[in-house]
């Protein structure tokens, strides 16, 4: 039944195939695409475009919100539909195509890609695809799970095709708040001063003439697998939490700190999950994702309110939300990126940032996207739209892993994402180092003593050590930065082996 999400009874003559919608997607054409973090992504048109391409070669430019679900950048990858993408992915067939050279990926920041795309930084967008959950009298669209980039897109492109996905509950309607920021140089504030404040309508409004093409869908959001808590994510939530305690009993928070923005990854799921447990009360959220961490925390009454950008969750999660959304009605919004992950916002409210390193060093410095420095793993999301702005700024990951192969504290990180001056507490399953007005010659010490993993603590302390011969602000001992890195592709561990141990 498609009648009562068509209320703009004339576009019910627009609706067509996948295949026939795909096939106004020409050669060369900038696609803006919904879906973020897998979340209300398209779930027809794209595939088809992907089936469509193996017979009949074409190239575009993707822009999404982040990350697809459904395998759909894999399919677009292998049909070798994609010339350029951004600005976040997860796949691991797209992921080796961008690090072969073959997809050329611009890992944006994710407030910013609408930013780019308004001020015509990028070439502009051709055609949008946008998961709806309805169309209303006035041609706006109901957004499903997610908001991403879809109301710029949809007021940017020249074209429009709309999913109307019957599997996504009418009770949607009104989770959304819609709000577009204006141009340069007349742009005025973005007026959010708390997570629920409401400041936009609930519909994205679109001219619908613009709209070409329907397609009726009736699929679900692919779900996200959220890896259970284990020894290591427990003990670095929990150094966290003893933090935050700390933080209240030297009255620099209160028991319900600030808005909390969580990345994504099992470490960030973990330490979330870790607030159930504590005397935290009335926490709210301002974050970019909703994990089932969030609706655990507000079904145990211990947050009150959270704003994101999409809900994704794990299959559970996911159908218990849908069935009973009158439980978050007034306690969940969902925004454009560039509103969830707006520096201006983040700064006003004080937004505590949690996110996942994939390695820092002895000075703070983070790396999130790139292993051993050259090979993109997903993209730096939002995590630099919320480090550089936070009231905190917090990276966690572990000491080590692949049994304990990989140190994740080296002595220089292989790539810069986050530096050290945007970063003030770094944690690891053996400890915390808080970084606050420290020098970089202190913060190394600090990070030496509480972050690493044993098995390379002492070559750390040496390395620094010598660097600290040569002198410097920062000292290094620039030939031997990377070593770590070289040993791990040389041998498959960052470890040294007991001849190389000559000081
Ligand atoms: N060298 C080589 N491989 C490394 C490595 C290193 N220094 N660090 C991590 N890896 C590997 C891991 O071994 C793992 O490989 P596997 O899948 O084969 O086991 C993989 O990289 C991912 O590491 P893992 O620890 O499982 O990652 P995670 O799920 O905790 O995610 C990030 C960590 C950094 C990849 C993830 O948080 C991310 O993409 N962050 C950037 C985006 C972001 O922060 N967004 C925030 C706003 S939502």
């Amino acid at each position: 039944m498609y009648q009562d999400r068509i209320l703009r009874r004339e576009l019910i003559d627009k609706i067509v195939t996948a295949d026939q919608a795909a096939a106004l997607i020409k050669d060369q054409m900038v696609v803006g695409s919904s879906g973020f973090t897998k979340a209300g992504d398209s779930k027809a048109v794209l595939p088809a475009l992907a089936s469509r391409a193996q017979a009949e070669p074409l190239h575009i430019t993707l822009l999404t919100g982040a990350s697809l679900g459904h395998n759909t950048d894999a399919a677009l990858t292998t049909s070798h539909v994609l010339s350029r993408r951004m600005p976040f992915q997860v796949d691991p067939v797209l992921r080796k195509s961008i690090n072969a050279g073959e997809v050329m990926f611009i890992d944006h920041h994710l407030y910013e890609t609408v930013e780019q795309l308004q001020n015509k930084h990028l070439p502009p967008v051709d055609i949008a695809v946008i998961e709806v959950t309805k169309i209303e009298e006035d041609g706006s669209l109901v957004p499903t799970t997610s908001v991403g980039n879809s109301a710029h897109f949809a007021a940017l492109a020249q074209q429009v095709i709309v999913e109307v996905n019957l599997s996504m509950p009418l009770g949607l309607s009104g989770l959304h708040d819609i709000f577009l920021t204006g141009g340069y140089p007349e742009r005025s504030i973005i007026p959010i001063t708390s997570p629920s404040s409401r400041i936009g309508r609930t519909s994205i409004p679109v001219d619908p003439e613009k709209i070409v093409a329907i397609v009726i869908t009736n699929i679900p959001d692919s779900p996200a697998t959220v890896v259970p808590p284990d020894v290591k994510t427990t003990a670095i939530a929990e150094y966290l939490l003893d933090f935050f305690k700390n933080e209240v009993k030297q009255g620099r928070l209160k028991k319900s700190l600030l808005p909390l923005q969580a990345g994504i990854g099992k470490v960030a799921n973990a330490v979330m999950s870790g607030f159930l447990k504590s005397d935290y009360e009335n926490l709210t959220m301002y974050s970019e994702v909703l994990q089932d961490s969030t609706f655990e925390l507000i079904d145990a009454g211990k947050m009150t309110y959270a704003s994101a950008s999409s809900i994704t969750v794990s299959e559970e999660w996911y159908h218990r939300i849908m069935n009973n959304l009158n439980l978050y009605r007034d306690k969940v919004v969902l925004r454009p990126q560039n509103i969830s992950n707006a520096p201006e916002v983040i700064r006003r409210m004080g937004v505590i940032g949690i996110n996942t390193a994939i390695e820092f060093d002895i000075y703070g410095n983070v790396n999130s996207t790139h292993l051993s420095g050259t090979h993109m793993m997903n993209g730096i999301g939002g995590s630099g739209d919320f480090a550089r702005n936070a009231f905190l700024s917090i990276f966690v990951t572990q000491a080590a892993s692949k049994e304990n192969a990989i140190s994740h504290v080296v002595p220089m990180a292989s790539h810069v994402d986050h530096t050290e001056h945007d970063v003030d507490i770094l944690v690891t399953d053996q400890g915390l180092a808080d970084l606050r007005g420290l020098a970089p010659r202190e913060r190394a010490k600090v990070i030496i003593a509480n972050c690493v993993h044993p098995d390379y603590r002492d070559e750390l302390q040496s390395y620094y050590e010598r660097a600290c011969q040569r002198g410097g602000h920062t000292p290094h001992v620039l030939e031997e930065a990377f070593s770590w890195h070289s040993r791990l592709a040389a041998t498959g561990s960052m470890k040294k082996s007991v001849t190389e141990w000559s000081y």
